[in-house]
Order: C-alpha cells, then sequence, then structure tokens
C-alpha cells in the first residue's frame, strides 16, 4: 500500500492498481483528494503489474462532491479538471466503485472513469443547482453523452439523484454488485481487459446528442415546463444553457462554457446564500450544550393524540419510516374522519405513481387507532396535537403522566402556548418538549423543537435525531410567545397590517413580497390558514383588529369560504382582488383619522422584512436561538423564504447591517418605537460585525 497523500493510497491486487480514497467524513475532493488521485492514476499506469484501474472509497460513502468549504478561496491545483481529465486519458481502463451516493464532482469523477459499477443501495446526482451553481467539471458536458438530454436536463435541474438499478438502465452504470462492491468492481476491470473491450470516453460520444440537435427547441420546451417550480432561480437557466451547449459545440468547446456559466453563479448572492445554507442546515441539528454522544431514548413506537388535520399529518411521518403509531381520538367519529384523511392522502400520493399501493398498505397496518387514552401507555413518546387552549393541554398532560410509562417523551404540537408551563404539571417535566410540526405536516420539512428549562439533553438528543429519521429538519429554540418562526412572522403581518391602514392594498403587499420570492404574501397566506383562527385568537384575549376583524364578521374566512382578502371562484385557488375589502380597508383608515398615501414596493418590503430581522436580532439577544443560522433554516423550510436568499438574518448581512440598522432608525423617527433597532442589531453595526 502507498501512500499518494494523506487522504488516497494506491495498491496492486492482483492485476488491478486500486486507488483508495479515505477522507471522512463523506470522501469530499479537498485538494488532497484530488492529488491523490491523479497521483494514483499516474502511479498505475507505471506500475507493469496491472493492467487496469479502480477507484473506490473507504466509508459511508463514494465521493460526495467537491469540497464545498473550499469554494470561494484561492483555488489549489490540480483542478478537478486536470483529475478527470487525467482519469480520462489513462491508458489503462478504469473503474469507479459506487457505494453510497456519487454526487456532483463525485459523479463527474465517475464519468471521466471508463466504466461504473454501483453497489444496489447507491445512488447518483448532480446536486449542484442545490448550491446555486451547476456541475462545473464536465457534468453539463459528460452527462447529455451518457442518458440524453431530456434526462441530463430533469436531473441536473432538479439536482434529486437516481438510484442504482435507474442508472443501470440508462447506462450510467455498467453492473451491480451482488456481492462486496470492491471485489466485483476488481473482477468488472480484469473482464475488460480480458476481453479487449474498449477505454470508453464518454467526452467523445455524440449519439445521444443527436435527437436534440434534431430538435432544439427541447429546450424552450423544458425551460417552460420549470418555470414555476424555477421562479427567481438563477441557476437552473445556466444548468440549461451548459447543457444546451453540449449539443451545439464540440466537447472541449463546452466545457469552456460550462466554466464561464459555473463562474457567473459561483460569484453571484444567490450561491452564497445556497452554500451559506447548505451548512446552516446542517448546524442547526447541532445542540452546543448537548454533546454528541448523548445516550438516546430508543423510540420504537409513537403515541399521537389527536387526529385532526395535524394529527393526521404528523402520524403519517412516522408511519412512512416504518414507526408504528397509536393514534387517539376523543370520539369514534372524529377518529374514523381522521384515519380516513391519511388514507385519502396516501391514496393520492400513490395514484401520482409517488408511493406503492404495498407501501401504502404497509403505512395503514402500522397504524392503530384508539378512542382510549391509555392505549398510549407503553409508547416511547407522545406527541399532542389537540385545539391550542393552555387548560385542556395542561389536563391532558397530567393524564399522559400518569398514563405513559417511565423515561417515555411527552411532547408538544403547540405552535403558542409555554411549554414550560405545560411540562410543570407532569412529575417528569424534563421529559417534555414541543415538537412543533408546521403544516401540511406531512410535507413541511421542518420541526421547530423548544426546549423548555427543565428538558433533559437525553430527550434534546433523542428529538433531534427522531426528526432526522422522519426526513425532518430540526432546529432546537427556546419558549417564548410564537416561538421563533410565529413570532417572527407576528412582526410581518402587523406591518402589513398597517401598511393597508395606511395606503397599500392587499394585493400590493401581496405582490411585493411574492416577486422577493416569498410563496404568497401574508393576506394570500392568511386566506389559505384561514381568517377565522386569528379572529378567534383574539375574541379570546378581547383584542380587535379593524379590517381582519370586518372581514371575517362577513364570513370570509378565507379560501374555505370562497372570499376573504380577496375572492376566489370555485374551485380555485387563485385570488382575485375584491371592491368589497377595499371598501372595508378605506373605512377603517377613515375611521382611524389616517390619509391614506401612495406606499412604494421598497417601503412595503422593507417595512416587512426590516422588523422580521430586528425581532430575530431581538429572540438572539434572549438566547432563544442559539444562531442565527438557526432563524434562516427555520424560515426556509417553514415559511417558504426563498432560500436563494439565505433567510432574513442572511439576507440582512447580504443588504448590509448598516442599511437594515439606517433605515429602522429612519423609520423608528417617522413611526415611534416599534422600529427601534435591537441592542444587538446597533452593537453589531457599531462594531462592524456580523451575525455570523
Ligand atoms: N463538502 C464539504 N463538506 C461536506 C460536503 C461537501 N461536498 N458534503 C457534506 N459535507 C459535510 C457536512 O457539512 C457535514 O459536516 P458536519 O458533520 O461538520 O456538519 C458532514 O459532511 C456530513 O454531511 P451530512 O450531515 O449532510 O451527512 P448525510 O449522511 O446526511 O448526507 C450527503 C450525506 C448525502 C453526501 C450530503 O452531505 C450531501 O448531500 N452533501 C452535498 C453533496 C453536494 O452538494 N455535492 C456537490 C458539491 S458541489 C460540486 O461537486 C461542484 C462540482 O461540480 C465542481
Amino acid at each position: 500500500m502507498t501512500a499518494i497523500t494523506d487522504k488516497v493510497n494506491y495498491h496492486a491486487e492482483g492485476n488491478v492498481g486500486v486507488i483508495t480514497i479515505n477522507n471522512p467524513p463523506v470522501n469530499a475532493l479537498s485538494v488532497g483528494v484530488r492529488a491523490g488521485i491523479q497521483g494514483g492514476i499516474e502511479a498505475a499506469n507505471k506500475d507493469d503489474s496491472v493492467s487496469s484501474v479502480v477507484i473506490v472509497c473507504d466509508g459511508r460513502t463514494f465521493i460526495a462532491g467537491a469540497d464545498i468549504t473550499e469554494f470561494g478561496k484561492p483555488p489549489q491545483e490540480p483542478s478537478l479538471h486536470q483529475v478527470i481529465g487525467s482519469i480520462e486519458m489513462s491508458n489503462k481502463p478504469v473503474v469507479a466503485a459506487i457505494h453510497g451516493t456519487a454526487l456532483g464532482g463525485g459523479l463527474e469523477t465517475a464519468l471521466g472513469c471508463h466504466y461504473r459499477v454501483a453497489s444496489p443501495k447507491a445512488q447518483v446526482g448532480l446536486p449542484e443547482v442545490k448550491l446555486g451553481i451547476l456541475p462545473g467539471a464536465g457534468g453539463t458536458q459528460r452527462l447529455p453523452r451518457v442518458v440524453g438530454i431530456p434526462m441530463a436536463l430533469e436531473m441536473i435541474t432538479s439536482g434529486n439523484p437516481i438510484k442504482a438499478d435507474k442508472a443501470l438502465e440508462v447506462g450510467l452504470v455498467d453492473e451491480i454488485a451482488d456481492g462486496d462492491l470492491k471485489s466485483t468492481a476488481i473482477a468488472f476491470a480484469e473482464k475488460v481487459v480480458a476481453e479487449g473491450r474498449p477505454l470508453i470516453k464518454i467526452s467523445d460520444r455524440d449519439e445521444k446528442l443527436q435527437a436534440a440537435k434534431d430538435n432544439p427547441g427541447i429546450f424552450d420546451d423544458f425551460r417552460k415546463s420549470i418555470a414555476r417550480k424555477a421562479r427567481n432561480f438563477e441557476a437552473p437557466e445556466n444548468c440549461i444553457k451548459a447543457v444546451q451547449a453540449s449539443t451545439e459545440l464540440p466537447f472541449p468547446e463546452g466545457l469552456k462554457r460550462e466554466r464561464e456559466l459555473f463562474i457567473e453563479l459561483m460569484e453571484g448572492e444567490q450561491s452564497i446564500s445556497q452554500r451559506y445554507f447548505f451548512f446552516a442546515e446542517r448546524q442547526a441539528a447541532k445542540i452546543p450544550d448537548v454533546p454528541k454522544d448523548t445516550p438516546l431514548i430508543d423510540i420504537n413506537k409513537v403515541g399521537i393524540i389527536g387526529a385532526g388535520t395535524m394529527g393526521g399529518g404528523i402520524a403519517m411521518n412516522f408511519l412512512q419510516a416504518g414507526i408504528p403509531v397509536t393514534i387517539v381520538e376523543t370520539t369514534q367519529e372524529a377518529l374514523d374522519k381522521g384515519v380516513a384523511l391519511i388514507e385519502k392522502n396516501y391514496a393520492a400520493t400513490v395514484s401520482k405513481g409517488r408511493m406503492s399501493r404495498e407501501a401504502m398498505d404497509k403505512c395503514m397496518s402500522l397504524l392503530s387507532p384508539t378512542t382510549e387514552l391509555e392505549d398510549v401507555k407503553d409508547v416511547d413518546i407522545v406527541i399532542e396535537a389537540i385545539f391550542e387552549n393552555m387548560d385542556v393541554k395542561k389536563e391532558l398532560f397530567a393524564k399522559l403522566d400518569g398514563i405513559c410509562k417511565d423515561g417515555a417523551i411527552l411532547a408538544t404540537n403547540t405552535s403558542t402556548l409555554d411549554v414550560e408551563e405545560i411540562g410543570d404539571v407532569t412529575e417528569r417535566p424534563e421529559y417534555v418538549i414541543g415538537l412543533h410540526f408546521f403544516s401540511p405536516a406531512n410535507v413541511m420539512k421542518l420541526l421547530e423543537e423548544v426546549r423548555t428549562t427543565k428538558t433533559s439533553k437525553s430527550v434534546m438528543a433523542t428529538c433531534m435525531a427522531l426528526a432526522k429519521r422522519i426526513g425532518k429538519v430540526p432546529a432546537m429554540v427556546g419558549v417564548c410567545e410564537g416561538f421563533v418562526g410565529n413570532r417572527i412572522l407576528h412582526r410581518r403581518s402587523e406591518q402589513a397590517t398597517q401598511l393597508i391602514m395606511e395606503g397599500a392594498l392587499p394585493q400590493d403587499v401581496d405582490r411585493v413580497l411574492f416577486d422577493f420570492g416569498m410563496p404568497m404574501g401574508p393576506f394570500a397566506m392568511s386566506d389559505l390558514a384561514g381568517n377565522d383562527v386569528g379572529w378567534r385568537i383574539r375574541q379570546g384575549k378581547g383584542e380587535t383588529s379593524p379590517i381582519a376583524d370586518a372581514i371575517c364578521e362577513l364570513g370570509r374566512f378565507g379560501q374555505k369560504t370562497g372570499s376573504g382578502y380577496y375572492l376566489y371562484k370555485e374551485g380555485s385557488r387563485t385570488p382575485t382582488p375584491d371592491p368589497v375589502v377595499e371598501e372595508i380597508i378605506l373605512k377603517a383608515s377613515a375611521d382611524a383619522g389616517i390619509e391614506r398615501r401612495e406606499i412604494s414596493d421598497q417601503e412595503i418590503l422593507e417595512r416587512c422584512i426590516y422588523p422580521m430581522i430586528n425581532e430575530g436580532a431581538k429572540i438572539l439577544e434572549e438566547g432563544i436561538a442559539t444562531r442565527a443560522s438557526d432563524i434562516d433554516v427555520i424560515w426556509v423550510y417553514g415559511y417558504g423564504w426563498p432560500v436563494y436568499r439565505g433567510g432574513p438574518m442572511r439576507y440582512a448581512e447580504a443588504v448590509g447591517l448598516e442599511t437594515v440598522y439606517n433605515s429602522l432608525v429612519a423609520y423608528q423617527e417617522k413611526f415611534g418605537d416599534y422600529f427601534k433597532p435591537a441592542a444587538l442589531l446597533e452593537r453589531l453595526v457599531k462594531e462592524g460585525k456580523s451575525f455570523s
């Protein structure tokens, strides 16, 4: 065994040279790996005892891509291009042995090899678009030459990987290993030599490009097909252009075009934000005062209290992860309704071809519906998802404390109530935690986890791990009204309402925020969620909101009643502005003695967004969130903040903290202390520092 670098070894096994990469955790293509592969290829070509080469990785995965931490730093030789070039130009056939995930530069490296063998569970893909860039080491030129233009466009613009069997079917891998991957790849390499198979250079292959050369309209059709999903994103367009270049330019020129388009993206604000977000998401999974080796509680069975839309949605996550769920309702009728909704949701997924009938049956078989609370006595975690009423929740938690086995976690899905107060009615406050799922709970990725001052480390670590098991992205926060997500949302809602009192209309505010990149504006969102929810909460607290109340008094609860801030045609979700609402708004302004004025889009944007950032700063000051980036994770995954703007806190840094601060001060002078900058924001600006 020869160490080529500290991350790559070379040795001969029989007449096959084996290059082994070992760069935990994901064998990213750091400079030592690149140099090692190149050195390994040179060594194998000089080694007379070998006639072929296998590239294989130690650890949990094949190369998962370029080393993202190297982006933005001065480039170090050899470049990935040079490495892949040297693989492709090798005089001896090179076989990639793929396990885990061959992603980005990892797949590009494999595409530089002459053949590819994969383990059955391997996945391959080019996820660069998710980082706001494009495959920049030949991926946009080589992949289309193997799988054809339509599939290459789909893979490169979605960033989603495909499984080994699919990769075999489309010729992206040449063989699936039944047994040990390395031995299979070595045997494959020997076979290539024995059979005198050619050194297949993908860069020389053009036959799969012909169909698109004959029909260049395919690119515009594809653009249109992804327009909605790709709205405002820059990377998908450059991906399409790069793939198109593969049909218009010879391979070396195509590579140059790919490079230009890659650099354009790499230097842009969107990619900086998306790369920031990649690490933000992974950071959020770590809680500074909870060590990595904290013992976890085994979770094999889950109880859910409440089979409404939320409870049912939460249950679906666990069922899909193969975890049995006991779901409890107070009446048989409500229970049946809840179970029927779960079944209907699964059936819809099956009918769209996104789930097999067997998988659906398996999920349903793991569900135990009951009207007996006692039936959760042996579960490992209970998640309460009943309506938001402190007294009712306290009563329920006291009961659950008596019913559930020792060591079971008691979680609440409350989005507003004090989790500490709920936990204090039990004899096990250290086992009580908030697990705030977002609606629809089976779809939204965020899980806002709420620790009290008593929640144990083990419970926190278990719930963070559990989130990952069910495919959620968790962020741990502390107790405060609305926690992190809704507390910040309230600031935006207040300003949205204030703006329509002063002169804007709902469609103005919504348009500005939609154009900014949000999936919808605050008024369309309120119509979707149901205006009656806030109305009832206000009534309970004895609060009023003239416009919102007037709208609810007319029974305009939103989409479900066909009208709210907007009108909805039957069966349509498209909001249409309504003169009735405008009248209500004008009257409310007049009643409040406000002289309406023209409000610019810039003011709408700043007044909706800057108070959110300011609230985020207060949340950090109070220690409710650990890091600014956790707030960003919550807003991207819980509220659809555009990932290419990184999240509200990252956006503040892109705009400049000083700019945000100065605007807040100006608004404070005009409108009062509502806009007073948070002490943290003021300090950071004075010290020239950033949130991160
Ligand atoms: N570069 C640097 N670090 C990386 C990395 C990469 N490409 N991929 C993952 N990591 C780090 C993570 O930050 C994390 O670090 P931490 O433990 O300090 O938080 C650690 O590796 C483990 O990552 P995950 O927590 O994500 O591990 P999982 O097992 O859940 O997932 C994975 C593994 C599927 C490989 C996932 O990490 C992933 O999707 N990685 C990114 C893949 C990617 O985007 N590749 C393309 C890179 S860009 C490129 O190749 C450009 C080229 O075209 C020129």
